[in-house]
Order: structure tokens, then C-alpha cells, then sequence
């Protein structure tokens, strides 16, 4: 089992949106996905219709109870989640106060490695820096980072890959690395986004995704209703788009590509 957290510091670049539809996608092909949802807004947990009955992330997180009975199936085949509830927000505070606090999620979260039950832990994590982060970055093999096709798309990057550095460098997780710059919500029409695709790529080469996710209002439908974009809308483009993203994605595991920070090093 592999973890990635999907991470941006930014708000509203489409994290969430990619974390569940990249699941969904991928839970498509028969991959084994586990969404846990480190975000206390609780977003992709209503998406999954996951409203955290008999506990969520908070309880596993402070150790009140074991993840792996925190686990909820959801109505798609092949994905399953650990929820978020707003209390989450409180456990700031309360894993801030244990000792060490940075790999707390990592600790809590390793017993389900040896399940077998799950190919990809999917992280979706709240838009700031603050210790739920830090978690999910210590905890993750690799981060997956969703920027949105706008002028500003870098500003802030700079930022995560030095928080990804420090997490690395602190031993916390050393071999934490670069999955994959996802862009989002592009739209062809204008001439700007063009333009700064055309800059990310020019920057980060090969890291990032191949794969363009569109901007179509049925991403902004489809959590209203309760589903994934795979289930809203199945033969739509932004459906498609993460279809491609999952293939993408399977191929670049497959290979063994990863990066550390924006440089463009390869490992296996
Ligand atoms: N490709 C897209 N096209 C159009 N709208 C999109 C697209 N992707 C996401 N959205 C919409 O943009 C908004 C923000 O997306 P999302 O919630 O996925 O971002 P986020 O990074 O998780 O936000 P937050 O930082 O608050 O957690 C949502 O209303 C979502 O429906
Ligand atoms: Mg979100």
C-alpha cells in the first residue's frame, strides 16, 4: 500500500476534486483505494456520503481508536474512506501536545499497510500548513500537488516544496518525494491559461501530469449530489480527464518515476 497525500497550501485548487475522482478513477479499474479525508471541512467525506457515525479520523488520529476500525465502505466498488468531522480541527492542538507530533497520522496509519486490503491510501489535506499537514506529509510516500491554470498558479509552490524539504531533512520522512504537478481547472478558451501551462511546464518539465484536468461546471455540480465527477457525469470530459490522470498515474508507479522536489531527479 502505498500513501499520497494530495497537498497544496492554496485554497480551492481542486485538491479535493482530485483526490476523490482520482479514487473513483482509479476504483474504476479494480485498484484497492482508501480515501482518508484529512481536511476537517469534511468535503470528500459528504462526497462519499461518509458522515462519521462510528468515528472518524479525529479518534484514530488521537489514538482513541484503531484506523483500521475507522474504515467506512462507500457505495463505489474497490474504494473506501476514513472521514473527517469537524472536531478534527481540535486535534491541532491535542497532536501538537504529543510526543512526536509530526508522524503521528504516519504511526496511526501503518498498522493498515499490513491489512493487504488497499493498493493507494489517498490523503486529502486541509489548504494550510499547519500540523494536519505536516502529518499527512510525514506520513505519504510521495505528494501529489494540484495547482489551478491562474496567473499566481507558483506563487505559494516555492513555499511547499520547502515544507516538503524540511520534512524530508528532519527525519520525519526522509524518503518523501514528488509524485506529480497536477493542472487544474483549464480552460482553453482564454488565452492566460495557455500561457501558464506553458510556464509550469517550461519550470518543472517532466513532473508535471501530462494529463490536463478541464474546467467544466459539472465538477461544481457533482459534490451537491453527492457523487464523484465519475458517477455525475461517466462520459463527460472532466470524467474523462481523471480516467486519463489514473492511467497516468498507474503508468508512472509502474515505472517507478518520482521526483524529488521540483528538480526533476529520478528514482525508483
Ligand atoms: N476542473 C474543475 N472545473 C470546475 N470547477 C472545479 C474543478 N475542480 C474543482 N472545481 C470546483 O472548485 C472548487 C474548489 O475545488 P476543491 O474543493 O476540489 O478544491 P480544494 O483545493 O480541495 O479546496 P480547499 O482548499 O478548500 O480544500 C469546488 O467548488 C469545485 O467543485
Ligand atoms: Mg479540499
Amino acid at each position: 500500500m502505498k500513501i499520497i497525500a494530495v497537498a497544496n497550501q492554496k485554497g480551492g485548487v481542486g485538491k479535493t476534486t482530485t483526490t476523490l475522482s482520482l479514487s473513483a478513477a482509479l476504483a474504476e479499474k479494480g485498484v484497492r483505494v482508501l480515501l482518508v479525508d484529512v481536511d476537517p471541512q469534511g468535503n470528500a467525506s459528504s462526497a462519499l456520503g461518509a458522515s462519521g457515525e462510528k468515528g472518524s479520523l479525529y479518534h484514530a488520529l488521537i489514538g482513541e481508536k484503531p484506523a483500521a476500525e475507522m474504515v467506512y465502505s462507500t457505495r463505489i466498488e474497490n474504494l473506501w474512506t476514513i472521514p473527517a468531522t469537524l472536531d478534527l480541527a481540535g486535534a491541532e492542538v491535542e497532536v501538537a501536545r504529543m510526543e512526536g507530533h509530526l508522524t503521528q497520522l504516519r504511526r496511526v496509519l501503518s498498522p493498515l499497510k499490513d491489512l493487504g486490503l488497499y493498493d493507494y491510501l489517498f490523503l486529502d489535506c486541509p489548504p494550510s500548513l499547519g500540523i494536519l499537514m505536516s502529518n499527512a506529509l510525514s506520513a505519504a510516500d510521495e505528494i501529489l500537488v494540484p495547482i489551478q491554470c491562474e496567473y499566481y498558479a507558483l506563487e505559494g509552490l516555492g513555499l511547499l516544496m520547502q515544507v516538503t524539504e524540511q520534512i524530508r531533512a528532519s527525519g520525519a520522512n526522509p524518503d518523501l518525494s514528488l509524485c506529480g504537478l497536477l493542472m487544474t481547472m483549464y480552460d482553453g478558451r482564454t488565452n492566460l491559461n495557455p500561457a501558464v501551462v506553458k510556464e509550469v511546464r517550461n519550470h518543472f518539465q517532466e513532473v508535471v501530469f501530462d494529463t490536463l484536468i478541464p474546467r467544466t461546471v459539472r465538477f461544481a455540480e457533482a459534490p451537491s449530489h453527492g457523487r464523484t465527477i465519475i458517477e455525475h457525469d461517466p462520459a463527460g470530459q472532466g470524467a474523462e480527464a481523471y480516467r486519463a490522470l489514473a492511467g497516468e498515474f498507474l503508468e508512472r508507479q509502474k515505472k517507478g518515476v518520482a521526483f524529488v522536489s521540483g528538480a526533476t531527479a529520478h528514482h525508483s
